[in-house]
């Protein structure tokens, strides 16, 4: 299977986004950063909260020295907050267990809080120049069609997905991790989920969805996750409010976040249950300290 890393690797070469997460400078604290912000969030939000966070911490022990409610205001605007509780938590692991330098064994990244399968693999990838199979939604489209001949990833399943591009990662280490992240890159820009651009792919010709004549997805479908009026909406507009103060805001100040009582009231309960919010005895609300 080297051949389609071959030409997938080449096709990065020619054509991969300069991110600053990539670049050779970019520490493993930096990676980490990166990509949990990239979970689940798009490139272009990612990169000014990604450049303030690191200006910031620029090593966990900075990030782990601080309240965890400031990497709830650090956060800012890119959504999941909870992810920013798990980076900070992360942090101060990398401190108490690993003496301040995030970890290079998969086993130690994988116990850190917040570290699933994915984000573990690709910090031992990019980071540290390990061989492992790094698989995203971005991968696992690529695989469904390039090699499976399915218009679409299946539901995901850890195992079965590992296996699969465990097949075609490359021995090398050094070229393993660009395979990984090469994969993803053409993922994001050529194999999109709708409207895939196959007039630029690089793997066109031996691609087994075109080969079978690009039948469509049969497969369960994904819904798109609504936002407008949902709770999550809600509860972004009240941390938008306690972001914004310097301290402990009164119940009244989150009223004015959003006028329905009980859905802002379930929103309010959600956060302080995830811990994004400290309800104090005398009434007020604060980001956790
Ligand atoms: N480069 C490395 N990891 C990435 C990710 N998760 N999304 C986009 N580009 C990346």
């Amino acid at each position: 299977m080297e051949g389609f890393a071959d030409t997938v690797l080449d096709w990065y070469a020619r054509s991969a986004r300069d991110l600053p997460w990539r670049r050779p400078d970019a520490s493993p604290w930096a990676v980490l950063v990166s990509e949990l912000m990239l979970q689940q969030t798009p490139v272009a939000r990612v990169l000014p909260a990604y450049e303030a966070w690191l200006a910031r911490w620029p090593t966990p022990a900075a990030c782990a020295a601080e309240p965890a409610g400031e990497a709830v205001r650090m956060w800012g605007k890119l959504g999941y907050p909870r992810r920013a509780l798990r980076l900070h938590e992360a942090a101060r692991a990398v401190v108490d267990r690993h003496g301040g330098a995030v970890p290079e064994a998969l086993e130690d990244l994988l116990a850190l809080p917040g570290v699933g399968s994915y984000t573990a693999r690709a910090v031992a990838s990019f980071a540290f120049g390990q061989r492992h199979p790094v698989v995203d939604t971005n991968v696992r489209r690529v695989v469904a069609r390039a090699v499976l001949g399915q218009g679409d990833a299946g539901p995901p399943s850890t195992a079965r997905d590992l296996a699969a591009v465990e097949a075609l990662v490359p021995a090398e280490p050094a070229r393993a991790a660009r395979f990984g992240v090469a994969t993803m890159e053409l993922g994001a820009l050529v194999c999109v989920a709708r409207g895939p651009r196959c007039g630029s792919c690089p793997v066109a010709a031996t691609c087994a969805w075109r080969r079978a004549g690009c039948p469509p997805y049969a497969g369960p479908v994904k819904r798109p996750q609504r936002f407008a009026g949902t709770d999550r909406q809600v509860r972004g507009r009240l941390l938008d409010v306690l972001r914004a103060a310097d301290g402990p805001v009164p119940a009244a100040a989150l009223d004015a976040a959003w006028a329905e009582d009980v859905q802002r009231a379930r929103a309010l309960d959600g956060l302080v249950a995830d811990g994004l919010v400290d309800p104090l005895p005398d009434g007020t609300y604060a980001l956790p300290g």
